[in-house]
């Protein structure tokens, strides 16, 4: 009879929802399948707790996700809520440790580059717990983003990296982290986008908008660069309208951006910018499928506009997705309002180019993640 293992799967913030549902099902499906019989109920295989960190709490940023992803009721919630980075780092890591104190677990498994992925780690690693990053490697070389202090952070106490692109394993390599330590997996984020492919859907607005495929934009902001200054908000937000030529532009409403907005004489409403909240999942990423182009300051969704061969102009210096620029359909535009146009000049005479699939980004990047899971947890005895 094998020992029973148990590991944590951490989720904090809405990018992390998408990268956790996928490992959540490749869990199920291999219980299903037999060859780990039963995961939570074995006492002799994988058992997993699902630990919310409460970083994201709104619904419209975390329980729609649950929801519309099919990922179950976390088993723990620490419910650290809004605050500084600080102060959420320090709620988080106070709770988690109490939770490793109260049971320990085998191994800690976090994703992305949030407060929440770094806080738990930290907590991990000094109790001695494994800990192994899903996204781990990658590298935009921007010190003013808190999600590139996260990543170097967490992937220096890392000790398994399940990594996304050859860019990833590099960076890893150059930084002497050991060939064995580093499994190129693909990426959960597509995993779960390729399985809720058929399962999406307009919202409630496409309608009564007059929305039509291929006649609209997504706009999406929300980092400190593009939302913290007003200036530089408004001035962002009139290249966008400026330079969509009258075309619809569907701008769901991050809460740090929202509070901007509403702090201010802007009131972001123009005939054709069409302000909403934070959307779903289905909807969102319909939206984002049949949109002329996304024009957007996250990084996540440059990966999902580039497995849907969308568009996609990205208001930032720089990426730590490169291969979204040379594989995919995503460029830099950077900060500086006045490069959008020329950009979107490009876009509507016809000339974006069509961009490929990034490597083993095919919707099985949780299957071989928990297979090096298995491999790494049972290793003694297969
Ligand atoms: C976080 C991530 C960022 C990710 C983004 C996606 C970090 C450092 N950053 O940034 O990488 O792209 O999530 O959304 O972890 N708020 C609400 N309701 C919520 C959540 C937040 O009103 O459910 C408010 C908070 O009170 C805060 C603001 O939104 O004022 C920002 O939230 P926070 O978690 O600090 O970081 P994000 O900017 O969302």
């Amino acid at each position: 009879m094998r020992t029973p293992v148990v590991f944590d799967l951490i989720a904090g913030a809405r990018p992390n929802f998408m990268k956790i549902a996928p490992i959540i099902d490749a869990l199920t499906r291999i219980g299903a399948a037999g060859s780990t019989p039963g995961l939570q109920r074995d006492p002799g295989g994988l058992r997993y707790r699902l630990i919310h960190t409460g970083q994201h709490y709104d619904r419209k940023m975390s329980g729609e996700f649950f929801e519309q992803l099919g990922i179950p009721e976390p088993e723990i919630n620490l419910e650290v809520g809004s605050g500084t980075q600080a102060e959420q780092t320090a709620a988080i890591m106070t709770r988690y440790e109490k939770v490793l104190m109260n049971q320990r677990s085998d191994l800690c498994l976090v994703v992305g580059d949030v407060t929440s992925t770094m806080a738990c780690a930290i907590v991990a690693k000094k109790m001695g717990v494994r800990v192994a990053h899903v996204e781990g490697g990658i590298r935009s070389g921007d010190l003013s983003m808190p999600e590139e202090i996260n990543r170097m952070v967490t992937d220096s106490i890392t000790d398994f990296f399940f990594t996304t692109s050859e860019t990833a394993n590099h960076n890893l390599r150059r930084s002497g982290v050991a060939e064995d330590r580093i499994f190129f997996v693909g990426n959960t984020m597509i995993d779960t986008l390729m399985k809720q492919m058929p399962r999406l859907r307009p919202p409630p607005f496409w309608e009564h908008r007059g929305l039509k495929p291929g006649q609209y934009f997504v706009l999406t902001l929300h980092r400190p660069a593009n939302v913290d200054e007003i200036t530089q908000l408004k001035a962002m937000l009139d290249a966008v309208i400026e330079g969509t030529r009258g075309l619809p532009v569907v701008f769901p409403v991050h809460p740090r951006t929202r509070k901007q907005l509403d702090s201010s004489s802007i009131t972001g409403n123009h005939s054709s910018l069409f302000c909403v909240d934070p959307l779903g999942y289905l909807e969102f990423n319909f939206l984002v499928q049949q949109a002329k182009a996304v024009i957007t300051d996250s990084g996540g969704i440059t990966e999902e506009s580039t497995v849907m061969h969308v568009p996609c102009l990205t208001l930032r210096d720089n990426t730590e997705r490169p291969e979204t620029i040379t594989l995919g359909t995503n460029e830099l535009i950077g900060t500086h309002p006045a490069r959008l146009k020329p950009a979107l000049d490009t876009l509507f005479a016809g000339n974006w180019k069509k961009g490929s699939i990034p490597p083993l980004w095919d919707g099985r990047a949780a299957e071989r993640i928990v297979q090096h899971l298995r491999t790494i947890f049972f290793k003694a005895e297969t």
